[in-house]
């Protein structure tokens, strides 16, 4: 995929050459199930650990508040897709929950019974179409609501019914049942990316035999739940994405317990039986059971549906405070371990030498066999790049956590632009790893975004798409509803972004495929509640009315000035 240069007539009549997205780049909006569905307790699903989190450590949460309605796009899933259509979004990437399409989440627990009465809708939505926009071919029971085998699951009410919506209006422009032709439109590139995990894991699991810590069983039960996803979904679904962050699972999960689990690492150990080394196996758990979903997906599924796969990383690009070697090194710690920890493995081929080097014995080993499961496992780079970080050594004041056992001395920190105030994050500093501003104060300096993928050598393994990008002032929460819709500083951030991803493309070749802001509208920001609001549509949190805001306006400019 080339991008082009299209002739233009300017206004005295001189051609002029304009800068020009391939027409089969794919934008649009992320979103992700726990932080915008609600209706945790309809229709079957099961709990998550997200949803037990916010009840039990509740002061965690930084209102207090949990997820249990959020947007309520389990109901107004209609809503959002109009949203959409109005936005002339090309895609939508949004999760399925686990919890919602196998309750217990294991490999032989039901699948939802909610999935029993489901419609299997068929329709063509081209502009000469006869047909009516949904036509409804059959009712179709599950063979039981115990079975639980893939192959036994004809259809999932809820997802189908929102990827059909999206279909119908022309989100993605052709839909057939799947014994039928794929449609060329559905081929590669096409315009969904449904995520299988992105955090809210079956709590049954969890308490079970430990969730993510537990490679034997998790491996079994994520691949069983992809298969019932690829099975039920693939026929319309042609990007997929594994896992969301992995990185994110790990650290603020399962290291500082900001996250769900809320477990934690630092000393003092809980007696729970925490341990220096329960991240890292976690991180490594996640990548197994990615190599092992792709694999299936592309043993079973890729044959007859012919989609792509991936996992998204976290892609916020570090450069160093300044021009000492402790920057440096400061910066290359953090990039191995929010980047390299997962890319060298996944997209290379081999282990991270900074990790182990970090690690030593304590970074897991993969076995010849998950190597094999792990070469090939992701057709596209896929990346949450917010902003770019500036790194420092945060020096020897390590006080706390497991710093001394990981990296010797270090404590990086996370800077916004230079002369900029600093941000803390999350604690993170004690391991040198700093984490990605949730307020990034400069969206893209210098444009290191994009470019810097052409240099990282996952990414040249792999074409990337950036999964993620977006904005959250600091104080957009103790706005008014005008004041939050009148967002030019979001605006300025998804203009400027795109200005910076043009340039990649255009003047430096990176074959960037897609464009997926974050996020659709305010929506159930985890540990951080309701303050952020990182929407291009402002949610009212009481009637949960959706109001566009300026930046999606400007969004929608952009690309239709800049989209050949
Ligand atoms: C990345 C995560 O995937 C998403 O869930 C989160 O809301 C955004 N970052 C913003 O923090």
């Amino acid at each position: 995929m080339r991008p082009l240069e299209v002739e233009n007539m300017g206004a005295n009549g001189h051609g002029e050459r304009a800068r020009k997205l391939p027409k089969d780049f794919v934008w649009g909006y992320a979103t992700a199930a726990q932080q915008i569905e609600g209706a945790t307790s309809t229709d079957g699903r099961g709990e998550s650990i997200w949803d037990r989190f916010a009840k039990e450590q509740k002061d965690k949460v930084q209102d207090g508040s949990n997820g249990d309605v959020t947007c309520d796009s389990y109901h107004l899933y209609k809503t959002d897709v109009a949203l959409l259509k109005s936005y002339k979004a090309k895609g939508y990437r949004f999760s399925l929950s686990w919890p919602r399409i196998i309750p217990d989440g294991g490999r032989d627990d039901p699948i939802n019974p909610k999935g029993i009465e489901c419609e299997w809708a068929a329709f063509d939505s081209s502009p000469d179409s006869q047909l009516p926009p949904v036509t409804v071919l059959h009712r179709s029971p599950l063979d039981s609501p115990g079975a639980g085998s893939a192959d036994s699951l004809r259809c999932l009410a809820d997802y189908n019914n929102l990827i059909d919506e999206l279909l119908a209006n022309r989100i993605t422009p052709f839909v057939t049942r799947k014994s039928l032709a794929l449609s060329p439109h559905l081929l590669p590139g096409g315009a969904e990316k449904d995520v299988v995990y992105h955090w809210d894991f079956p709590q049954v699991l969890e308490d079970r035999y430990g969730g993510w810590r537990n490679k034997d069983e998790v491996v079994k039960d994520f691949t069983r739940y992809a298969d019932v996803c690829f099975e039920a979904f693939g026929d319309r679904v042609k990007n997929w994405i594994t896992i969301n962050e992995p990185y994110v699972v790990t650290i603020p999960g399962w290291f500082n317990g900001d996250c769900a689990p809320g477990r934690s690492s630092k000393r003092p150990y809980s007696a729970a039986g925490d341990s220096e080394t329960e991240l890292w196996i976690v991180g490594h758990n996640l990548m197994v059971a990615h190599a092992h979903a792709s694999k299936l997906y592309s043993r079973k599924y890729r044959p007859s549906q012919g989609g792509k796969i991936s996992i998204t990383l976290n892609g916020d690009w570090a450069e160093p405070w300044d021009d000492t070697p402790e920057s440096y090194r400061a910066t290359e710690r953090k990039m191995a371990a929010a980047i390299g920890w997962f890319a060298d493995p996944i997209f290379l081929g081999r282990e991270s030498v900074s990790m182990r080097q970090m690690l030593g014995d304590r970074l897991p080993t993969f076995t010849p066999e998950e190597w094999e499961l792990l070469r090939d496992s992701s057709d596209y780079y896929g990346c949450n790049t917010y902003t770019t970080n500036y790194i420092r050594d945060g020096g020897d004041d390590v006080s706390t956590g497991c710093a001394e056992l990981l990296f010797e001395n270090a404590k990086g920190e996370s800077l916004g632009e230079p002369g900029e105030s600093s941000q803390s994050m999350a604690g993170l500093g004690s391991l040198g790893i700093p984490e990605t501003s949730q307020v990034p104060l400069q969206a893209i300096p210098e444009a290191y975004l994009v470019s810097d993928l052409s240099e990282s050598s996952s990414s040249q393994v792999c074409a990337p798409s950036v999964t993620e990008a977006g904005y959250a002032s600091k104080d957009e929460h103790l706005m008014t509803r005008e004041e939050a819709c009148n967002d030019l500083d979001r605006a300025a951030y998804h203009t400027d972004y795109l200005d910076n991803l043009l340039a990649a493309v255009v003047d430096d070749g990176v074959d960037v495929r897609s464009y997926f802001g974050w996020t659709l509208m305010d929506n159930w920001e985890w540990s951080e509640g309701y303050i952020p609001r990182f929407g291009v549509t402002y949610v009212d949190f009481e009637t949960r009315k959706r109001y566009p805001k300026l930046s999606s306006r400007r969004v929608t400019e952009w690309f239709d000035k800049h989209l050949a």
